[in-house]
């Protein structure tokens, strides 16, 4: 993992988005535990199916054995991280057969068998055509089977100052071509994010393959605290929007940051407002949930059922 970095295995990484990456690849496998854990762990998992579409690094298909699964699968467009996914299961004695395959190709339906569990992870956003992707997971899984996506919220407080991709400000207020253009600032591979699409896309685009989708992460309970703790992240953002220096920066990136930002800021106030002069309990706690899944979450992790018919 280090070597793709240009980096000797413990070596202190050039600076912190690299060590965000580097993060990211060596925890896989205690990342997939937790998802594993998330989805109901080995009442699951025992003597399934499961298939991991996006396995990068594999760590999530070795969480699926450890908690019994009986056949392992994964695919990725990448090759590099495939033989990493392979030098991964064989350091932890697991078989699995792994395939260069495209989710958003019509022939990953064909070929690869059908599922009980399917995994997810951090792959939606990256994938040019998310209906499509969508189409053919819920394609792949067998009926009564799971899905379990884990999708970043471009309009999360946190993303917005520091994105979990790059961690660069602002870049995930903006369409693709734009934030593209404030990516190569700074980068000079491929920008790898197609779109951070809204919680409710991905509820629509799911409910339209005919799989009902719901979140799995778990509201606060102290919903004040989180509102007026919100409500300080946004005066950051608003600061951070102010400072921004559109003679020395893109205007056009500036100006449509600002909109966007602005915008951001404004829904989140005008939410918060109703918040604070409702005296409804239910009412409260609907406003502070919706304010929690859309600005405070920085991953939306998500459970798929296919009914049995
Ligand atoms: C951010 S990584 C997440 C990797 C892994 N799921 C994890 O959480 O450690 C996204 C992965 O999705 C893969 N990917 C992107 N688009 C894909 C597609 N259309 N079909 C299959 N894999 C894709 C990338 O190659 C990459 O390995």
């Amino acid at each position: 993992m280090y070597v793709r970095y240009g980096l000797q295995a413990g070596d202190n990484a050039p600076n912190e988005t690299v060590q965000m990456w580097l993060d990211f690849a060596l925890s896989s496998v205690e990342r997939g535990r937790s998802a594993v854990a998330a989805m109901g762990g080995r009442s699951v998992f025992g003597a399934a199916r499961v298939l991991d579409v996006g396995c990068a690094y594999g760590g999530f298909l070795v969480a699926a054995a450890e908690a019994g699964a009986r056949l392992l699968a994964g695919i990725d467009l990448n090759d590099e991280l495939l033989s990493l996914a392979r030098l991964q299961l064989a350091d932890y004695q697991i078989t699995a057969t792994l395939d260069r395959l495209d989710v958003t190709s019509p022939d990953v339906v064909d070929g690869l068998g059908r599922f009980d569990v399917i995994l997810c992870n951090d792959v939606l956003e990256h994938v040019v055509d998310p209906e499509a992707a969508a189409a053919h997971l819920t394609a792949l899984l067998d009926e009564g089977g799971s899905l379990f996506l884990q999708i970043p919220n471009g309009r999360s407080v946190d993303f917005m100052l520091r994105d979990g991709h790059y961690g660069l400000f602002g870049i995930t207020l903006l369409d693709r071509l734009r934030a593209e253009r404030v990516w190569a600032g700074s980068f000079s591979d491929t920008y790898g994010v197609e779109h951070y699409a809204p919680l409710s896309y991905y509820l629509d685009v799911f409910s339209q393959t005919g799989l009902s989708v719901r979140l799995l992460n778990k509201p606060p309970d102290d919903l004040e605290a989180l509102v007026e703790d919100l409500g300080r992240r946004f005066d950051e953002l608003e600061e951070a929007l102010a400072a921004l220096s559109p003679a020395e920066d893109d205007p056009d990136l500036v100006e449509e940051m600002r909109r966007r930002g602005h915008h951001e800021i404004e829904a989140f106030r005008h939410q918060a407002g109703l918040y604070g002069a409702s005296v409804v309990g239910a009412e409260k706690s609907i406003i502070a949930r919706s304010l929690w899944s859309t600005y405070e979450l920085t991953f939306w992790e998500l459970i798929g059922r296919k009914l049995i018919r």
